[in-house]
Order: structure tokens, then C-alpha cells, then sequence
């Protein structure tokens, strides 16, 4: 078993200890919201905070991730009201949507560290590919996030409809025997 907190949560994993940290999140514990792009540390879709450091999840193995704090996408906010997500929405730096997780957790590891980026700490703090290229319209998102987060601005952007938290970390059904997953990273 490698045990770890997920977004607030204690939860064990019985999978190879050399599982990269992207699959046991997706496969066994149903947070699809961090996506797999390429698999080898270039896109940064799958990126994830650990211990409040943004790390490409499809390099870190579970044994690597073992006793330390995890957060997705699904654990940024739980009513998408965290400065980030309300930029993107507000400076409408989405388009597919694909790369966004990975973006959204690489812009909130930096901007806890330096919420007022230039354009080219944004650039180094997320190497992130966007096929689409939202770039322009991501600076922008979040340098406008750092300054929500020091409270110089405020957002009203409607919440994006979605899944509802507690069904996204809920096991899959076909794994919900303890096989590949133990704990209810939804429960307690
Ligand atoms: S899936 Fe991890 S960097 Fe591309
Ligand atoms: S919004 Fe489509 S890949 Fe970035």
C-alpha cells in the first residue's frame, strides 16, 4: 500500500509502488481532471501540486509521491472560486480546455509564490503546450489572478457548470473492491 493525502484526503493505493502518480489519480481514484497528453514530462497537462510544488504527475511515481500532500484540479477549490480558475474563465483563456488543468495548477504554485508575475516568470513557471494557444490570454489570466489573490480585484465570473466534486473523486465502480485503491478520497 503507498499512502498519501489527495486533496484533503488519506487514501492508499495498492498498485505498483513504480505507478506513475498520473494513473493512480485517473485509473484508481477517478480524478480524470488531470489529463494525460504525452507521458513524458513535455506538455504539462498532467501537472499536479505536491506538497505545494507544481510537478508533472506522469514523471512522479507513487513511491515517490508516498506521505506527501497531493492536490488536483478537483482539490483547488471545491466551487471553482479560487483566483485562477475565475481568471481563465474571466479572460477567457480556455479553448478546447485540455491543457487547462495543468495550467491552472502551475499558475496557482506560482502565484502563491509571487502573485504579482512578469510575463516572463509566467513563462518559466508554465512551460506548459497549449495546442490552442491561449498564451497571450493566459499572462494575462494570471497576472489578473495574482492580483485577486492579494485582493486588488475581484471576479464575478459565474462558477463553469461541471461535475460536482464528490462524484468526480468517487472510486470507479469496476475498482471499488479495494484492489487498486483503499479510502474514499470523497469520504472520510
Ligand atoms: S502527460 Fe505529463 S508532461 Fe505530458
Ligand atoms: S485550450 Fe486547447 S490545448 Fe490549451
Amino acid at each position: 500500500m503507498t499512502a498519501m493525502t489527495v486533496n484533503g484526503r488519506p487514501i492508499r493505493f495498492a498498485l505498483d509502488p513504480q505507478t506513475p502518480l498520473l494513473h493512480a489519480l485517473r485509473d484508481a481514484a477517478n480524478l480524470t481532471g488531470t489529463k494525460y497528453g504525452c507521458g513524458v514530462g513535455d506538455c504539462g497537462a498532467c501537472m499536479v501540486l505536491v506538497d505545494g510544488e507544481a510537478l508533472r504527475s506522469c514523471l512522479v511515481t507513487i513511491a515517490e509521491a508516498e506521505g506527501r500532500e497531493i492536490v488536483t484540479i478537483e482539490g483547488l477549490s471545491y466551487d471553482r472560486s479560487h483566483p485562477v480558475q475565475q481568471a481563465l474563465v474571466a479572460e477567457q483563456a480556455i479553448q478546447c480546455g485540455f491543457c487547462t488543468p495543468g495550467i491552472a495548477m502551475a499558475a496557482a504554485a506560482l502565484i502563491r509564490k509571487s502573485p504579482s508575475p512578469s510575463e516572463e516568470d509566467i513563462a518559466e513557471a508554465i512551460p506548459n503546450l497549449c495546442r490552442c494557444g491561449v498564451y497571450p490570454r493566459l499572462v494575462k489570466a494570471v497576472q489578473r489572478a495574482g492580483r485577486v489573490s492579494m485582493r486588488r480585484e475581484r471576479i464575478s465570473a459565474a462558477p463553469a457548470p461541471g461535475i460536482e466534486p464528490g462524484d468526480a473523486a468517487r472510486a470507479v465502480p469496476a475498482l471499488s473492491d479495494g484492489s487498486a485503491a483503499e479510502g474514499d478520497p470523497a469520504g472520510d
